[in-house]
Formats: C-alpha cells, structure tokens, sequence
C-alpha cells in the first residue's frame, strides 16, 4: 500500500470541499442546466432531496419541550426507540448496548464525531487515523483538536477501506482515535465483519477509540453492509474502545432535523457527553420525540431505498457502458473516474451548470504525491429518479471523452 501522510495543514478550511469548490467555480458561469426551471442542478452535496417522512411533521405537531433544554442524554423513549433499531438492524449486535447509559444522541453523526476528537485527545495521545479519501469533518476535527492527522491509504488495493494494523506501534501507541466509515463516502465501499474486528482489535491492543461512522448503514441494494456490533459480538470483549454511530440524516432523509446518537464504551461516551454539554447544541425534546418515531418506523426507509435503487438503475443505464463500477457497494454516491477531476468538475459546471465534487476535494496527496480522489468526481445520487436521469444523460453528454477515456487508461494500467 502507499504510505500513510501526516497532513501539513492545520486550518479547517483546508479540508472543507465545498469551501474549495465555491472557490474553483467562483468565477465560471454556470452553463444551461438540464433542470426544467434552469436552475443549477446540485449533485455535490449528499444531501437527501426526497420529501422528509411525514411522521416528522406529524410527531413534532404533538410534541412538548420546547420552553426545556435538551436534555443530555435524551429520553428513555428515544433512548430505546434507537436501541430497538439497533436491535432489529444488527440482531444480538444490540445485546452488547445498554440503552440506559451506553446511547448518547447527537443532534447528527456530525457533531458526534467531531466531539469525539476533542473529547479523545490529549497528552501521548496526539493522534487522530483517518481513511484517504475521507468525510472531510474527520480531518476538520482532528485538526481543532490539535491532532496530527494521520491519513491511511482506503484505495482498490484495500478495499476502499483504511488498513490501520499496517501502520507502527509507534503510531498506533500516540493514537487517540480511529474513523472507520463503512459503507463509505466517498467510494460507497462496505467494510466485511472480519475488517471490522481487525479494526476493533487493533484498538483495542493499542487503546485507542475507533468511531465507526455507520450513517449510510441503511442505504444499500438489500444485501445488509455488516456491522460494528455485529463484529464485536463476534470478537467478544463488549464494546470495549468503540463508539458505533448513526443519524437519521440519509436514513430518513431528514438531515434538518440533526438527529441521531452514538453507542458504545462509556469510557469514551461519558468524555464525548462531557464534551457536548459544554459545546454542543443537544437534541431538543420535539426533535427527540420525532427522532423516536423514525427509528421506529421501516416503511419510509424502505421507500428510500426503493428510490436509491432506482437512481442506480438510472446511474448503470446512462453510463454503465463507459464505467465498469458505476455502482457502489452501498450509499448514494456515484465515484466516478474522470481521469482529473477537478477540470472535469469545471467542465461540468460550464457546459451544463451541473455541479459535482472533485475527489480531490476529499483526499490529500500520498507520501508519493499521488492524490488518491484527484481521478474521480463524486455524484451524490439525492434527486428524485426523472431529474437523476436528466441530469446524469447531460453529464453523459459533456464528460463522455473523460468516462471512456479513464476507463480505458486504468484497464491499459491493469488497474480496473
Ligand atoms: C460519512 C459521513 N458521516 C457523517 C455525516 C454527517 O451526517 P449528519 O451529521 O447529518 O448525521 C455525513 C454527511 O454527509 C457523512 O457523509
């Protein structure tokens, strides 16, 4: 594998791909998009665009606390509403949680995870493991932390996933916390049980907290991306080290209501809780009554999967025959190569005013200055199925040279 970097930065700025991206674009006008109404059309953002469950509404119409603070630890309605989620989602994975003091919400997988950073670091421990390409609020935390951000190569060679038992003891012994992000964004990759242990093992040998950043866990094509629980039931020793955590942002399609929670070792959750309630927002009581009914409810998850599902079905008629891989393991991300993307990015904005993240956006370079996004761009799959297939026939359209093109350079180089 490639080695591991150090990243030299240390502002948060330099890790924000839609601060980078305004910037790259600032100055190309948009170009006639394929929308009815003509207006850009936003494929960079992962954000879900299908009509929040109406329960939300429903619930919140009913609901009381608003003259409260949030409570830290939630309610035990939510408190269990989750757990039996997790119950029903990852079998006798839940068994290892205790609903009354191992479930802490978060107002979303973000805030959690970032808290998670500040809350693990300190003293010996100056370390933070993050996978390259990675969700851009790990290096962001890591570096409000004071952390040195050690980024971990999750390129073909591994799966798309982070190998953290290749790095030293010297490493792994200052490392304070490990994100693991399976299935993944960008690359939609899903980490088996047996990586998922290795990486709570390892943690565990080393001491370390492993966040295991699990928000897409429900958006797949039926075949269940596996779990931490589930891979620490299988390994024994409780949730010793790890913090598993998930949102309802991309389950519900309901990334405004910031609701979500983190299970796991109360030797990091009751640290990470400290932490929240010094800086956090919390979870307001309506929200958590809200938050309460969806992770009780699997019809509206399903009806999203159905719609996801129908995007990619999209996503492999329009362009299957210039991508071998269009579709991920699980997720809403196409990753695309493009062979550079951030001029395909440009491209894309200027001929179609369709705009998309540039993988580069999401990864630093490698010790060698290869940067491991900088082939590809990131498509998030959110819009209904109809705008999908408008929008994905014009990107066809603009960017056909660049899809055939990677395709054939990559099969020449063996690599595909
Ligand atoms: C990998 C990953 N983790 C966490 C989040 C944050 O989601 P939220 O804070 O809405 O739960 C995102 C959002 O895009 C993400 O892609």
């Amino acid at each position: 594998m490639s080695a591991p970097v150090v990243a030299q930065s240390r502002a948060i700025q330099a890790f924000h791909p839609f601060i980078k991206l305004n910037r790259l674009l600032a100055d190309v006008p948009a170009g006639p998009s394929p929308a009815p109404d003509g207006e850009p059309v936003k494929l960079q953002v992962g954000e879900p665009q299908m009509a929040p469950p109406a329960l939300i509404a429903e619930t919140m119409a009913r609901a009381t606390g608003w003259n409260r603070y949030p409570p830290p630890r939630g309610t035990a309605e939510y408190r269990n509403a989750a757990h039996g989620w997790l119950a029903r989602r990852y079998g006798r994975g839940a068994d290892l949680i205790d609903p009354e003091t191992q479930i802490l919400p978060v107002p979303g997988s973000r805030e959690g995870l970032f808290f998670a950073a500040l809350a693990s670091v300190g003293g010996e421990r100056d370390t933070i493991l993050l996978p390259n390409p990675f969700y851009h609020v790990y290096a962001g935390a890591a570096v409000a932390a004071g952390a040195r951000p050690v980024f971990v190569p999750a390129t073909a060679e591994t799966g798309f996933q982070p190998a953290y038992d290749r790095l030293d003891a010297a490493t792994l012994d200052r490392t304070a916390l490990a994100f693991v992000n399976s299935p993944a964004n960008p690359q939609g990759s899903v980490a088996d049980t047996a990586m998922l242990a290795r990486s709570i093992a390892l943690a565990r040998r080393h001491d370390f907290a492993i966040a295991l950043d699990e928000c897409y866990a429900e958006i797949h094509d039926g075949t269940l991306p596996p779990g931490a629980l589930e891979a620490a039931l299988e390994l024994g020793g409780g949730t010793a080290n790890m913090l598993v955590v998930h949102s309802l942002s991309k389950r519900s399609s309901a990334p405004g209501l910031r609701c979500g929670f983190i299970a796991g070792d109360p030797r990091w959750l009751d640290p990470l809780d400290a932490a929240l309630r010094v800086g956090g927002a919390g979870v307001p009581l309506p929200v958590l009554a809200a938050g309460a009914a969806l992770w009780q409810d699997e019809a509206h998850v399903a009806a999203n999967r159905a719609r996801y599902r129908e995007n990619f079905a999209v996503a492999e008629r329009v362009l299957g025959d210039l991508q071998p891989n269009v579709r991920p393991a699980a997720g809403f991300f196409l990753w695309l190569d493009v062979g550079d993307g951030e001029a395909a990015a440009v491209k894309l904005w200027r001929e179609a005013g369709i705009r998309v993240l540039p993988g580069a956006y999401m990864s630093v370079p490698d010790a060698a200055g290869d940067n491991p996004g900088g082939r590809e761009i990131r498509v998030a799959l959110v819009h209904p199925p109809d705008q999908t297939e408008a929008a994905l026939t014009r990107l066809r359209a603009v960017l056909e040279p660049e899809l055939r093109n990677a395709r054939n350079e990559t099969t020449a180089d063996g690599a595909a």
